[in-house]
């Protein structure tokens, strides 16, 4: 018995600060699953570039994430709705294209309307240039282009999921911190550029 009751003890501890978590959350509002995705979504928002049969398109994309320092692999989400969806799976090539503010207007048109029906390039005069490693234009606007390869198509049938690996990056040396933009979902965007520093181990 006497070995028993300080475990109890712990127990009923636990057990009062788990209440008093509990009621502090029940000030927060139920939020709806259909916009989970805009809390998580920071971005950037990008450009995907393609090409097929010498006809280029682009495609604003905002659901990405890092797999992996170096070589980088950056995991998309493309849905199989989009033109750029079949390029990308028969070509394997494309260019990831950070735009920042002041190319809001055309990153949204970009996003709602499809390569078979719109040059994007001329209708939103945006510039391509050849990239290196692929077939894929550069866009000269943003401020960074990462040319990529398909590098595991293991995911693109259940969840429309490319895993891309960066061939070769180019930056424009600006010295500004960049104003890129992250989508919170229902067209609204947040913008970047201030950056707070603190020591940390990560590379
Ligand atoms: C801010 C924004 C973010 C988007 N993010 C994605 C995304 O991550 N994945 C996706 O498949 N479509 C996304 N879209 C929708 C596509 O960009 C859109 O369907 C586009 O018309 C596809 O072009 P395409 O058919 O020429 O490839 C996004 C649109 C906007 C405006």
């Amino acid at each position: 018995m006497r070995l028993i009751l300080p475990k109890m003890a712990v127990i009923i501890k636990l057990d009062i600060t788990y209440c008093q978590r509990r009621r502090i959350d029940v000030k927060k509002k139920s939020y709806p699953l259909s916009k989970v995705y805009g809390l998580l979504e920071t971005g950037p928002v990008v450009l995907v570039s393609t090409a097929y049969k010498k006809r280029s398109n682009i495609m604003t994309m905002s659901w990405h994430t890092m797999l992996e320092f170096e070589p980088p692999l950056v995991g998309c989400v493309i849905s199989n709705r989009n033109r750029t969806f079949d390029i990308l799976r028969k070509t394997g090539e494309c260019v990831i294209n950070i735009p920042t503010v002041e190319l809001t207007e055309k990153v949204v048109a970009c996003g709602n309307t499809h390569g078979d029906k719109v040059d994007k390039f001329k209708t939103y005069t945006l510039t391509p240039r050849s990239a290196r490693m692929v077939a894929s234009p550069l866009i000269d606007e943003c401020y960074a282009n990462l040319e990529c390869r398909v590098a595991d198509r293991r995911m693109i049938r259940a969840y429309n999921l490319f895993i891309l690996e960066v061939l070769k990056a180019w930056i424009k040396p600006t010295g500004n911190i960049p104003k890129t933009i992250h989508h919170h979902g229902r067209g609204n965007f947040s913008v970047a550029g201030k950056i707070i520093a603190f020591p940390s181990k990560m590379k």
